[in-house]
């Protein structure tokens, strides 16, 4: 029997990035994965092919919107699906080979088949050829990540109502689709088919699209997502479907007054959610508890109700994203090694990738109003911005949320060009403790997007010089 300090169920960035770590920490250390490929659902079916899509769809609308404005000509754009598809999957796959390379830089074994724990110290394996092998672990660690919701009256058909996987390679583009849910993932995929030529038509159960985040930036992205040709649904259930033919009929109602209305689709996307993926993995039969929503639990150092298994990333509480699975997994691999491992949940950015797109780290002003925490709000849009205005990138604003008598910084949300990227001087920001008075008076070069955030930070003092 093979033995290992450290076996990783699941390869995605909680996986490997934790197992990366451990061999780097002197570990021995084995990483199982049950898919062809490494990285999990982000690299294969989520954050990398979904933003190779959104970049590649939106060349296609810079070309058919803006070019003209640049006085560049370009007449009958084309969009070649399977081209498309081709480009994602070959920055898929060299992502995933990558990983691949990782694993064998860091003397980390991998072992291909579906992992299960049959003790606390003992992993089996089950290959694709069916035999088993099992693995003698000092430590497991268990990091299978997250699936895509069902809704049960509108069970997938992988044709006509899909999950994010199969919107990641449909062939052409469809003339309507509807997407249930207004979140990360209904906005980014509806988006990308959107600028493809698709009529798209978002239900949102909520009132609002983007989930818990700013209410106000949200309704600000939702407006123009509409101007881009994004239709909304908002404050509607759905509550069936029928498929004839090629032709799938959504039922929903309006949560207000339940009244019904039903919506046609020749692609409905699905994306209401996920939920933590553990099925198989043997946590019934030792005992290991998880909560009503089929989350892991485990206390503040990942450990389980066993010191030496611990669980990661989507498999427990907390927000699903690849970039919080990873610093769980250092974490984790550090507190094995004897160090301190530990994750600021306080400053875990997130980002939808629509155009403009939508990021934030901290607190949002609902929250702080519901919590009774006196702040001070500074806004700037980017239409003041020079940088934004050069690259006729001009739609969102920055919002910068600092507490009313220490000036700490307490929340950023940003809708508009790179705010992905920009939102990270506020993380740091942040992870320092600063304030908006720091962020204010930090050298931004000129012009350039982030100026914004700085101009935001100023007018939380009311010193915005630029408007
Ligand atoms: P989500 O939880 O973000 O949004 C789902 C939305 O569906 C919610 O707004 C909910 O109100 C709505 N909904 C639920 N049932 C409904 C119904 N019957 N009718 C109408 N609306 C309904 O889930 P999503 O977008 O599927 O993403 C799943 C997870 O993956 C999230 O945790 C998300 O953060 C993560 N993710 C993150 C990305 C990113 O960081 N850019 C990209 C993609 C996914």
């Amino acid at each position: 029997m093979q033995s290992f300090d450290l076996v990783v169920i699941g390869s995605g960035p909680g996986g490997y990035v934790g197992a990366i770590r451990a061999a780097q920490l002197g570990l021995k250390t084995a990483v199982v994965e049950k898919d062809p490929t490494f990285g999990g659902t982000c690299l294969n079916v989520g954050c990398i092919p979904s933003k190779a899509l959104l970049d590649s769809s939106e060349h296609f609308s810079v070309a058919n919107h803006e070019f003209a404005a640049h006085g560049i000509g370009a007449k009958d754009i084309t969009i070649d699906v399977p081209t498309m598809l081709k480009r994602k999957d070959k920055v898929v796959s060299d992502n995933t080979n990558g990983i691949a390379f990782l694993f064998k830089k860091n003397k980390i074994t991998s072992f291909r088949g579906r992992g299960r724990l049959k003790s606390a110290t003992e992993v089996e394996v089950l290959k694709l050829d069916g035999t088993t092998e099992i693995l003698s672990a000092k430590n497991i660690m268990l990091a299978t990540g997250s699936v895509a919701n069902e809704l049960p009256f509108m069970k997938f058909d992988g044709k006509n109502i899909i999950s994010s996987t199969e919107a990641l390679t449909l062939t052409k583009v469809p003339k309507k689709m509807v997407v249930i849910g207004a979140g990360a993932i209904g906005l980014e995929l509806g988006s990308v088919w959107q600028r493809l030529g698709a009529e798209v038509t978002v239900i949102e159960f909520a009132t609002k699209i983007c989930g818990p985040m700013d209410a106000g930036l949200s309704d600000r992205l939702c407006k123009i997502l509409q101007k881009q040709g994004i239709k909304f649904i908002l404050g509607a259930k759905t509550t069936g479907a029928q498929t004839k033919g090629n032709f799938t009929t959504v039922q929903f109602e309006t949560v207000a007054d339940g009244a019904k209305q039903t919506l046609e689709a020749d692609v409905v996307l699905v994306a209401v959610g996920r939920k933590p993926f553990s099925e198989g993995l043997g946590l019934e039969e030792l005992g290991i508890v998880k909560d009503a929503r089929g989350f892991v639990t485990v206390n503040e150092h990942y450990q389980t109700k066993f010191a030496n298994v611990f669980a990661i990333g989507d498999l427990i509480p907390g927000p699903m994203l690849a970039h919080k699975a990873e610093e769980e997994g250092v974490a984790v691999a550090e507190i094995i090694s004897g160090r301190p491992g530990h994750v600021n949940y306080e400053t875990v950015p997130g980002v939808i990738y629509t155009w403009p797109e939508f990021s934030a780290v901290g607190y949002t002003e609902e929250q702080l109003k519901a919590s009774q925490v006196e702040y001070n709000v500074g806004t700037f849009p980017f239409s003041a911005n020079g940088r934004a205005r050069a690259a006729m990138q001009t739609d969102g604003m920055v919002k910068v949320l600092a507490h009313k008598t220490t000036d700490r910084l307490l929340g950023v949300h940003i809708v508009g060009p790179r705010a992905s990227d920009l939102i990270h001087e506020a993380v740091v920001c942040m992870e320092f403790g600063g304030s908006a008075e720091d962020l204010a008076r930090s050298f931004h070069a000129h012009p350039t997007f982030a100026e914004a955030i700085r101009e935001a930070a100023l007018a939380c003092d009311g010193r915005a010089r630029q408007m």
